[in-house]
């Protein structure tokens, strides 16, 4: 199996990247030029590629297909995973972030997946996975980017899913709740009180990046569409589906609660 997935150097990606190896995969670990290589991998001795691949620039999509149709012709899963944190209150959180957070969390994927598809679709096999978040599915106050390009990412996924099902080409949308990585180091902004929760509740979560890895892998094995990979996420979106006002009710007290620590 030929795997790439981006954001491969740290928490999630790192993680696939084991994991994938560990089954005998072949695996490019792509992410940003300072942050390739800065790991080593765990797996067989060279099944891991480490490739400097930023998901906004087309040039880097470009040599990463290049270099895919060159090595192994072909490529089997696409892990869309690269991701920054972000949100804030509406008024708190500016254009130049929701323009950043789109690029990197929505276009990345898009263009990940302009890049890989045509070439799936020709092969008429393979699957793009999607790292999302619940908060693509339910939408907790003070996250209105992240909120916003996660369900994005959920909708287009779906999406992907149905139209490239006649060509024998799959899409699977990973919705996990927090787990401890070191994604609040790319969180910016001005709303401090947002920043401070969010890391509480990623820092200390019970739940690994590894533990993610093997829900994914298991889902994929089972051929998922939507894979909520750990019990807080399952939990939380079987409220809003079954309990719609239960569940109204905690996310408006999570927002009286951030107003009266701003009062
Ligand atoms: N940690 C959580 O609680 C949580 C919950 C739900 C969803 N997610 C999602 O999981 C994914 C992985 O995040 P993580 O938690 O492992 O964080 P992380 O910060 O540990 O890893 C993210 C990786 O993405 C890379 N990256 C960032 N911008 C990039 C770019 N432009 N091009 C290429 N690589 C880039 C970073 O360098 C980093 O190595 C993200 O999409 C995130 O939104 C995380």
């Amino acid at each position: 199996m030929r795997v790439l997935v981006t954001g491969g150097a740290s928490g999630l990606g790192a993680a696939l990247v084991d994991r994938f190896a560990e089954r005998g995969a072949r695996v490019v670990s792509a992410d940003l030029s300072g942050r390739a290589g800065a790991r080593a991998p765990e797996g067989p001795d060279n099944s891991v590629v480490e490739r400097a691949l930023d998901v906004t620039s087309d040039a880097d999509w470009d040599a990463a297909r290049a270099w895919v149709e060159q090595e192994w012709g072909g490529l089997d899963v696409l892990v869309n995973n690269a991701g920054i944190a972000g949100g804030g209150r509406l008024e708190l959180c500016s254009i130049d972030e929701w323009q950043r957070i789109i690029d990197v969390n929505l276009l990345g994927v898009v263009r990940g997946t302009q890049t890989f598809v045509p070439m799936m679709k020709r092969q008429g096999s393979g699957r793009v996975v999607n790292t999302a978040s619940l908060a693509g599915l339910v939408h907790p106050p003070g996250m209105g980017s992240y909120n916003a390009v996660k369900a994005a990412v959920v909708a287009f996924s779906e999406t992907m899913s149905h139209e490239l099902a006649p060509y024998g080409v799959g899409c699977t949308a990973v919705c996990p709740s927090y787990f401890r990585t070191n994604l609040m180091s790319s969180l910016s902004g001005a709303d401090t009180d947002l920043a401070e929760q969010i890391t509480r509740l990623v820092e200390k979560s019970p739940i690994s990046a590894d533990d993610i890895a093997v829900a994914v892998l298991d889902g994929l094995d089972r051929g998922l569409d939507v894979v909520l990979p750990d019990e807080p996420a399952r939990a939380a979106y079987a409220l809003k589906l079954g309990d719609r006002a239960a569940y109204d009710a905690q996310m408006r007290a999570t927002a009286a609660r951030a107003k009266e620590r701003s009062s």
